[in-house]
């Protein structure tokens, strides 16, 4: 295996090596029972500040790298854009040059435009980590589904894992396809053609398997992904009505017995129920959607932890 992850900033899964994921992914398993504790604190990070600068709204994401940085000691600061100078004109790099002469140690930031933490990494003396950039990646989010895979599953190599929905409009799918695929998964993805881009298979240096059938991605799957519909950012239809994409893509138990008996399911949320997945299935023993946002808090907790000079695990 390379070497782990020695970054200082985490811009998204494309570029980083098997090595430097499965640290990260160590690390945070080192940083879950904290979390356990009946006082979840610990020192880790004190005397850092983490700002958590989001231009998109979030629930998961924002409260957990808050909850990271806290329960590890650092000084967590958010910066509401509503009711920052941003609405007065000033721009994207000027308002981060404005945090970086603070002297924080780290800024988390979401926009959505794509390319936007690698902007401000370039001007940047804080460690930028991206928590959402447009249609780009959501490392955080591929990582934390990694750790629940890992958990259930004890292992990511040679599973088969589909990723069903909005494909196109996704930066979890595309975080989730690099880093699945670099630890030896198979991955399928399948959606309306409107909504699985035609040259989709190239993104990744393996094989990825593009359907149109929801059943063909499901049938014997370890791991079913369901993605949001993400009606935020799409411009013009690419399905006639939400019914009908419940009708053909939506995740039912019928539909989800196609997978393996131990299959689970997985959902980034927030979920639009009864569109792209059923409450029963969504409620369902088979669901691990709350693990999902439980590992997140860890999986913050590690990557605040190696952006500020912590060493990853490799073993
Ligand atoms: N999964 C996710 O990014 O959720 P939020 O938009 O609530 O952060």
């Amino acid at each position: 295996m390379d070497k782990p992850f020695r970054r200082r900033d985490l811009l998204g899964i494309r570029n980083l090596s098997a090595g430097e994921i499965v640290g990260i992914l160590n690390t945070a398993e080192n940083f879950r029972e904290i979390n356990q504790r009946e006082i979840k604190k610990v020192p880790t990070l004190r005397g850092k500040t983490v700002i958590n600068l989001f231009f998109e709204n979030s629930t998961r994401t924002r409260t957990s790298f808050e909850l990271a940085a806290k329960r590890l000691s650092a000084d967590a600061v958010n910066i509401s854009v509503s009711s920052s100078s941003v609405t007065k004109g000033e721009t994207l790099v000027d308002t981060a040059m404005n945090l970086d002469a603070m002297q924080p140690d780290c800024i988390v930031v979401r926009h959505g435009s794509a390319g936007v933490p690698h902007q401000l990494a370039k001007v940047s003396k804080a460690a930028i980590v991206n928590a959402g950039d447009g249609a780009n990646e959501h490392p955080t989010q591929a990582l934390l589904d990694a750790m629940t895979i890992r958990e259930h599953k004890g292992k990511i190599d040679g599973l088969e894992v589909a990723i069903i929905g909005d494909i196109l409009h996704s930066r979890v799918a595309r975080s989730n396809i690099h880093l699945l695929t670099k630890l030896g998964a198979k991955v399928r993805v399948a959606g309306p053609k409107t909504l699985v881009p035609n040259d989709f298979a190239h993104l990744v240096e393996n094989d990825l398997q593009v359907s149109e059938h929801i059943e063909d991605a499901i049938d014997g799957a370890d791991v079913v992904m369901i993605l949001r519909i993400q009606k935020e950012r799409q411009d013009s239809a690419f399905f006639p009505t939400l019914r009908e994409y419940s009708i053909h893509y939506g995740l039912t138990n019928e539909r989800l017995d196609l997978a393996r008996k131990d299959a689970i399911v997985l959902h980034p949320g927030p979920m639009n129920r009864g569109i792209e997945i059923s409450s029963d299935v969504a409620d369902s023993s088979r669901s691990l959607i709350l693990d999902q946002v439980k590992y997140g808090v860890a999986v913050r907790m590690a990557v605040l932890y190696l952006a500020t000079g912590g060493t990853a695990i490799s073993e």
